[in-house]
Parts: structure tokens; C-alpha cells; sequence
């Protein structure tokens, strides 16, 4: 058992509202969005507007995944725009602002997440695990959709769920990146509660039989 959560990414932007239906039509369980400044990673996407405009579409969950540089100042506009979820990168800020950002969303009302990048070790999580709600780890590097599934990230989920069930057991962990028919399965055996799924959902022939796949 598993949620999805398809990346927009991967939709026809000028199509977005019709994108977030065909999610709800196949059942998905969240919504992930990209959101990339030209700064922390090498492309540009789309910001706390959009947020606002599928908020106003749909109830479904919005998974906001914020790739840019020092969140702690748009984190307040995310949730305001209706994130339900809010992740910032580990690597985007020095500790003491990720921390203060973290406390930020959460005492916001809004779930509160950190990503680490691929070559992220583990022990870089430790400072905030007894603070967020979940913890994304990134299976490829982040940027773009449609690159190749880094399997050799699934240690590194082990190891942070082994602590997370020490100290903050209800906190999930999610992978992003290159997950597919062939990926989906390792994920699940390795205990990952969410998977992000970008190009696997929007080519597949029948997304609801994906959807399914998933969670199943
Ligand atoms: C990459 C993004 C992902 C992306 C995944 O930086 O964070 O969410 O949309 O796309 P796929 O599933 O195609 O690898
Ligand atoms: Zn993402």
C-alpha cells in the first residue's frame, strides 16, 4: 500500500485545471507540484499563483515540492496559496533558517517536509526529523522529469526511516524521480509510503490502471 502523487511537471501547462481533473478521475491521492527558481536547480517552473489558481480546483492534497534557494522566504505564500504539504531542500539554506522555516509552515497550519538531493547523506536529515511530516527522498537529481531512477538511494531510505521510527514514527517517507512500472515495486519494498510519479503517469495508456499499480 502506497500513495501516489503524479507530478505536474509533466502536464500540459496551458491545461493545468484539466490536468488536476484527470488526476482526481483516476483516483490519485495528491498532487505534486515542482516548483524551481533557475538558482537551486537548473530550470524554472512555476510559483505561489499557480498554487493559488489548483487550489481553487481541486480538494485534492497539493504536495508542494519548493526547489529553490532559501525558502524560509516564500514558505508563508505557499501555504497561504493552499500547500497542504510544503518541502524545502536541506541543501537550499544554512540549518538555522531550514529549522526556523520548518517551525514556520507547521505553525501555519501546513504539513512540513525536507528533501535531500542524491548525493545528500543520510546524517544531513538527523537535525530535522523530530520536525516534519515527511521526508523526500529525491531519486534523481532535481530539475527535470523523465531521467533514470537512482536505485542506490533505497539504503539511504532505510536508514532514515530506522530513525524516524524511534523518534517520529507518523512521519512518511516519499521518493521522486524515475519512478515507474519497473521502480514502483522496489520503492514499496523498501517501505515508501508516497511515490511521485511525473512522465510514468501522464504517458501511461491507462492511468487509473497506474494509479492502482501503486497503491496496490
Ligand atoms: C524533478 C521533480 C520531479 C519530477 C519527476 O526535479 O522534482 O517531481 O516531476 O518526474 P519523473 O517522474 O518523470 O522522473
Ligand atoms: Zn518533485
Amino acid at each position: 500500500m502506497a500513495k501516489i502523487a503524479p507530478s505536474i511537471l509533466s502536464a500540459d501547462f496551458a491545461n493545468l485545471e484539466a490536468a488536476i481533473h484527470n488526476l482526481e478521475q483516476n483516483n490519485a491521492d495528491w498532487v505534486h507540484v515542482d516548483v524551481m527558481d533557475g538558482i537551486f536547480v537548473p530550470n524554472i517552473t512555476i510559483g505561489i499563483p499557480v498554487v493559488g489558481a489548483l487550489r481553487k480546483v481541486t480538494d485534492l492534497p497539493l504536495d508542494v515540492h519548493l526547489m529553490i534557494d532559501r525558502p524560509i522566504r516564500y514558505v508563508e505564500d505557499f501555504v497561504k496559496a493552499g500547500a497542504d504539504y510544503v518541502t524545502i531542500h536541506v541543501e537550499a539554506d544554512q540549518p538555522q533558517n531550514n529549522l526556523e522555516a520548518l517551525k514556520k509552515i507547521r505553525a501555519l497550519g501546513c504539513k512540513a517536509a525536507i528533501s535531500l538531493k542524491p548525493k545528500t547523506p543520510a546524517e544531513v536529515a538527523i537535525p530535522y526529523l523530530e520536525l516534519v511530516d515527511m521526508v523526500l527522498i529525491m531519486t534523481v537529481e532535481p530539475g527535470f522529469g523523465g531521467q533514470k531512477f537512482m536505485a542506490d538511494m533505497m539504503p539511504k531510505a532505510k536508514q532514515i526511516r530506522e530513525w524516524l521510527d524511534d523518534i517520529n514514527p507518523e512521519c512518511v517517507i516519499e521518493v521522486d524521480g524515475g519512478v515507474d512500472y519497473n521502480t514502483a515495486p522496489l520503492c514499496k519494498e523498501n517501505g515508501i509510503e508516497v511515490l511521485v510519479a511525473g512522465s510514468a503517469y501522464f504517458k501511461a495508456d491507462d492511468r487509473a490502471k497506474f494509479v492502482k499499480f501503486i497503491q496496490e
